[in-house]
């Protein structure tokens, strides 16, 4: 059988702000978890993503702040960038739509469908803000919905009824900008005729829903929209900040950003093409018959992939020979919140990704959000839950588990895998729940039954707990050493097992596992089969999991809702006698030069002067420093640091820094007059 070629997307998050849990749970890590089980079984996969990096909100914020919409993107792109990689988000790609190619992608999909004839030029009334000289983007207009009296719907569209109307038929409309009353004014847009589609996209939905299983609220949801009807959209906007409108008389008009969003997939994966060297790459998977295309996305997206997407892409395949796949299944998610409540900023109710794996690993998180992810209904994120999921799940039962029969086999059979014996009932039994359990779980992996699946798995690692208990290893070790053979060696295949169904999950944990195991992912299908050899030389045992005491979490609770900048808590510190402190030689150095490391943005190779000798150093400050800048300082560097190598190359001492809370940091310097090599104490 051909490999199954697929691409995977996630939702393009906005390079507004910075993603926080709630993200993870809608669009993020069920699509991790989906690609890293299908690389394991062997799929050619790919898996797509970037930021948003248009639309409204971006020059909402770069104009509070006082700066570029430009300096926004820049700040948020990196930062959840650099959250979704601590998270172990396993994206080919983490691209973003300030790029050229996704601007020349956008343009040509809009002139291919102007050409095609396709597009109405409309005249329309819109509101505009005379105070803040501005067209109000939907957004930014508040009124009364005339289908429900929500009153905080938005000038096209309510999100309470989800219905779309007429700007002028907002009743008590304000702006969100200035707070005025907005007035009319006429201007004219492009649209999309997305009622000419309607039929062939009713019988998409109702196809691919048949055959592949869509998911219940995604179905109800288009059917919704099918039944009042598919109205023309307007896809371009008054607007500067954006892609531009590709025509002569379209001063000052961009692309309405759902528009050339969606077409960020296609544009990251040209990237990405560009980056392995490989020009038709991207055509390979987009344009060819057999792919099979799954957009991971959180509920309030499903209209633009369901219906919008679809029909831009009916459009392009209509006239080009060159045709693109259409989304085969969209698996959207409900919402997560946050200890009973919507996450929100402003009231410091939530935790953004980055500050949460400052303080806890990715993996108790991963497994704590895929235990709750709302696959049917919103679910909560819960500290308290969290803790017990972090104690009771991952550490007593599946580490407990491997800490066990490891601290075993390396004491009484000499850290190798024994032979086992004559199975008995109990073996019998164990082995049977084993080998049904690859497929029970790939099952559940394939309907976007995430969660389940992962409650499955942490099932096998409390039968496997259960196993070691109820057979007494420690006694039979004396008594019947054939019998604790027998349960050692299953013990072995169930971690084994456990490991690669667990990887999709908790990767960093998993990875652990399979080195102390000393092997590597096998077929996940075989490895229900009790495979680790009689003989195999096993690892010694590492900690996979810590404890979390009761007074973190408290902490973090107690800081729910407080909008102090700082929280003044007191920490709790183990305390060192003077003469701890005195071991650490903290000395003044002076940097002589500095570079970058090569294929890393992160390393800077530093020369210092410790006035007795120079020394260098490998520091991780590239990122908040040009290395021009440091020449001539005068920093505080560890200098009886053991040496250690990184990158290949040997940093001979440690110099100290400080991190702000925007993660840039700085350095601790002292006057110039201070010689090289003074002591600090
Ligand atoms: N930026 C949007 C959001 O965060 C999602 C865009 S998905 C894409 O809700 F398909 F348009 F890219
Ligand atoms: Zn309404």
């Amino acid at each position: 059988m051909d490999k199954e070629k697929i691409i995977v997307t996630s939702a393009l998050p906005y390079a507004n702000g910075p993603i926080h849990l709630g993200h993870l749970s809608g669009a993020y890590l069920p699509a991790d978890i989906y690609v890293r089980y299908k690389r394991l079984i062997g799929s050619n996969i790919i898996f797509i993503c970037g930021s948003d990096e248009h639309g409204v909100p971006i020059t909402i914020t770069a104009d509070k702040e006082g700066i570029t919409p430009k300096e926004v993107i820049d700040r948020f792109h990196n930062i959840n960038k650099q959250a979704f990689e601590q998270f172990g988000m396993s994206f080919d790609i983490y691209s973003r739509t300030s790029l050229p190619i996704h601007h020349e992608t956008s343009k040509e999909f809009f002139l291919n469908f102007y050409n095609q004839g396709i597009l109405n030029e409309k005249k329309s009334l819109q509101f505009y803000d005379e105070k803040a000289k501005m067209f109000l983007p939907d957004r930014y207009v508040e009124g009364t919905c005339p289908n429900c009296g929500n009153e905080q719907a938005r000038s096209d569209e309510c999100e309470n009824c989800g219905a779309l109307y007429d700007p002028a038929d907002l009743k008590n409309p304000k702006s969100k900008i200035t707070g005025q009353t907005p007035v009319l004014k006429e201007t004219s847009h492009y649209f999309f005729p997305l009622g000419k589609y309607q039929s062939r996209l009713e019988e998409y939905v109702a196809q691919m829903s048949k055959k592949y299983g869509w998911k219940d609220n995604v179905l109800q949801y288009c059917r919704g929209w099918f039944k009042d009807g598919l109205q023309d959209r307007a896809i371009t906007r008054d607007l500067d900040w954006g892609v531009q409108v590709p025509l002569d008389d379209a001063q000052g008009k961009v692309l309405y950003v759902w528009f050339e969003a969606v077409l960020g997939y296609i544009s990251a994966t040209k990237e990405l093409s560009r980056i392995k060297g490989d020009e038709n790459l991207w055509k390979k998977y987009w344009q060819d018959t057999n792919t099979k295309y799954v957009a991971f996305i959180g509920k309030d997206n499903i209209v633009f992939h369901t219906i919008i997407f679809p029909s831009m892409l009916m459009a392009w395949n209509d006239a080009n020979t060159d045709k693109y796949v259409l989304p085969q299944n969209v698996p959207a998610n409900e919402f997560l919140n946050f200890e009973g409540k919507k996450f929100s900023k402003s009231r410091n109710w939530g935790i953004d990704v980055i500050d949460f794996l400052k303080l806890f690993p990715a993996d108790p998180l991963r497994y704590c959000l895929a235990a709750n992810l709302p696959e049917n209904r919103d679910t909560d994120f819960y500290w308290k839950e969290f803790q017990s999921r972090n104690n009771g799940e991952l550490a007593d039962i599946l580490g407990n588990f491997v800490n066990r029969t490891f601290t075993f086999v390396h004491k009484h059979f000499d850290g190798k895998v024994p032979e086992k014996g004559e199975l008995k009932p109990i073996d019998q039994e164990i082995l049977n729940l084993l080998s049904g359990y690859p497929k029970k779980v790939s099952d559940l992996f394939e309907k976007y039954k995430i969660k389940d699946g992962v409650a499955e798995i942490m099932n096998l690692a409390r039968a496997g707990n259960k196993y070691f208990n109820d057979s007494e290893p420690w006694k039979s070790v004396k008594s019947d050493k054939e019998q604790c053979a027998t349960t050692i060696n299953l013990s072995l295949q169930i971690i084994y097992t456990l490991a690669e169904m667990f990887y999709p999950v908790i990767p960093f944990s998993a990875e652990k596992l399979f080195k102390m195991l000393n092997a590597a992912p096998t077929d996940w299908f075989k490895s229900g089969e009790a495979n680790l050899k009689a003989g195999h030389v096993l690892n010694k045992a590492e900690i996979l999991f810590t404890k979390i005491e009761d007074s973190v979490i408290e902490k973090q609770m107690s800081q729910l809702g407080s909008t102090s900048e700082t929280p003044q808590e007191t920490e709790k510190f183990e305390e060192i006698t003077i003469d701890d402190f005195l071991k650490v030689q903290l000395r003044t150095a002076e940097i002589v030069s500095a570079e970058k490391v090569a294929k890393s943005d992160k390393l800077l190779k530093l020369k210092v002067n410790l006035g007795f000798e120079q020394r260098q150093i490998i520091a991780g400050i590239g990122k908040s420093f040009q290395p021009e800048d440091l020449v001539g300082k005068k920093v505080i560097m560890v200098a009886n640091l053991k040496p250690a190598k990184l990158m290949g190359l040997e940093s001979q001492g440690m110099i100290l820094a400080v991190e702000g809370s925007d993660g840039k940091l700085s350095l601790l310097q002292v006057d110039g007059s201070i010689k090289p090599g003074t002591r600090a104490r």
